[in-house]
């Protein structure tokens, strides 16, 4: 679904921070990336949808609507039929299914293809001073014109689409209350709502409960391992927790010094012959600070 080649990306002080990255990452996955601090981490996640341009290499996703940019996945008919199924009026023939290069893309058509990427962080980045559901509804800002998001004017449509997704976070009693009355917990619930809105096809999370308690940590990566699941987002998360990424995710991706030297399906191995794998990815041993440790 979403093929990295070959990127590299130098900034603009001279720090390599990518260097000839390739990685291939299927529909549906749960990628955790793994590394020390400064490894480039954010880096990569970033350079997936330009929020960091690379300064070389590509990022291609296929089976994307020429068109709309939407993506379609890996078995487009398993995702139209879904469509269907929702009541959407959808024809494969009618599209214009093709690979897209995201790194050659600019304006208009870099904003619809981002539509389909949905980004979280540790800083949650909702804005505070609007209502949860305007916080949400602001995910569909792309799918109409500027005039239209200014005047805070969305859809009826949209608007059940927002509360969709405040209801699969768990958070629709908060629909209509202020972003900065939330707890740190919720703004992220809220931000993931976002990405639901958004209807993106894939999540990048940069170190989505880093500023979290232990237990809102464990309830935050629940709801992201729900939707990665259960609407099928392919999710790739930049985590500091060993546990946090054998627990929910598929694969782990470990990053040292710009390249990748770590790749392997979580199921494939016992845990902890991943962890003493892992000490390679850090260079230094794995230790009580790798692990959030509590749970419920
Ligand atoms: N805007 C920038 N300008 C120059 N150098 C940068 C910039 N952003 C990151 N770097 C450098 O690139 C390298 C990779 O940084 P990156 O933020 O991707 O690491 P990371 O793995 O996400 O680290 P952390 O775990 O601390 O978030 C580091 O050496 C960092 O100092
Ligand atoms: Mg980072």
């Amino acid at each position: 679904m979403i093929r990295i080649n070959n990127v590299s990306k130098t900034y603009p002080n001279g720090t390599e921070a990518l260097k000839n990255v390739s990685l291939e990452i299927k529909e549906g996955e749960f990628v955790a990336i793994l590394g020390l601090s400064g490894a480039g981490k954010s880096t990569l996640l970033r350079t997936i949808n330009q929020i960091i341009p690379v300064s070389s290499g590509h990022i291609v996703f296929d089976n994307v609507d020429k068109k709309t940019f939407k993506m379609y996945g890996d078995n487009p008919q398993n995702t139209i039929d879904k469509k269907i199924a929702k009541g959407e009026d959808i024809n494969i023939d009618e599209l214009d299914l093709e690979s897209i290069d995201i790194t050659k893309l600019k304006g208009k058509d870099l904003r619809k293809m981002r539509t389909q990427i949905g980004m979280i962080f540790q800083s949650f980045n909702i804005i505070k001073r609007m209502s949860v559901l305007q916080n949400v509804l602001s995910g569909r800002v792309a799918y109409h014109p500027t005039w239209r998001t200014i005047l805070g004017i969305f859809p009826e449509a949209d608007k059940q689409i927002a509360y969709q997704a405040l209801k699969k976070v768990d958070i629709l009693e908060k629909t209509y209350g202020r972003a900065s009355e939330l707890s740190g917990g919720q703004m992220q619930r809220v931000a993931i709502a976002r990405s639901l809105a958004q209807q993106a096809k894939i999540l990048l999370a940069d170190e989505p409960v880093a500023s979290l308690d232990p237990i809102t940590t464990f309830e935050v990566m629940e709801f992201i391992k729900k939707i990665n699941v259960e609407d099928g987002i392919t999710t790739i998360a930049n985590l500091h927790h060993v546990d946090l990424a054998l627990k929910y995710a598929s694969r782990i991706v470990g990053v040292r010094n710009g390249e990748i030297v770590y790749d392997i399906l979580v199921k494939s191995k016992k845990q902890n012959e991943i962890i003493k794998d892992l000490e390679k990815v850090y260079g230094r041993p794995i230790s009580d600070e790798d692990f959030v440790g509590e749970e419920e």
